[in-house]
């Protein structure tokens, strides 16, 4: 069953629960989920909206792209730590996620992408508009944070390549239960 709910009631919970990470899910040739500690519930022409911020690398911009559709899930209590270890560290090139984190997915109402038992605070969302962050007009400390050219330790990681904003209209909202 699902509950309806008036997403703007729930704001500071997620702003809360995006410091932990909540799920970004899209559905290609198969489902897909990503942990996400960045993105915003907002209000954007006049339309409720929550945008995103997804790497070049990430299997799940190539769904996004081809898709332009995806589902929030966000915790009501407990993380699962295996949950946000798969879905925050491996990639869905390299595993099918729903069986190695045990995600228990339920059908969504309109978007297509469906939303996860576990994480039941649900935001189905249709992209608006996406672009891609231009590293040369990002101020230089976050540059050295978040977009270096190796990290320390690691020569082999290549942090250059930029987010890009997904703003989506939100069709639906409701909390599984
Ligand atoms: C706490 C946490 C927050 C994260 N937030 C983001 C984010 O907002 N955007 C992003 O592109 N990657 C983020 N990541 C990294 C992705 O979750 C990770 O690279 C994931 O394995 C990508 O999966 P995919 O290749 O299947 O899309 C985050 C990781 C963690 C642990």
């Amino acid at each position: 069953m699902k509950e309806k709910i008036s997403i703007k009631d729930y704001a500071g919970h997620i702003t809360e629960e995006l410091k932990k990470g909540i799920l970004l899910n899209t559905q290609g040739e198969k489902f897909n989920s990503m942990l996400i500690g960045w993105g915003q519930l907002g209000t954007v022409w006049n339309i409720p909206t929550f945008s995103v911020y997804v790497r070049e690398s990430r299997c799940t911009k190539e769904i996004l792209d081809n898709t332009g559709v995806f589902t929030i899930s966000i915790p009501m209590g407990n993380h699962d730590p295996v949950i946000n270890r798969v879905c925050g560290s491996l990639s869905g090139r390299d595993v099918d996620k729903v069986e190695a984190a045990k995600l228990e997915l339920v059908p969504p109402e309109k978007n297509g992408v469906p939303g996860i038992r576990q994480y039941p605070l649900t935001i189905e969302c249709e992209v608006l508009y996406s672009q891609r962050e231009e590293l040369s007009r990002i101020p230089q400390e976050i540059i050295e944070t978040f977009y270096p050219e190796s990290l320390v330790g690691f020569p082999e990681f290549d942090m250059r390549d930029p987010h890009t904003e997904y703003i989506g209209r939100i069709v639906d909202a409701y909390i599984i239960k």
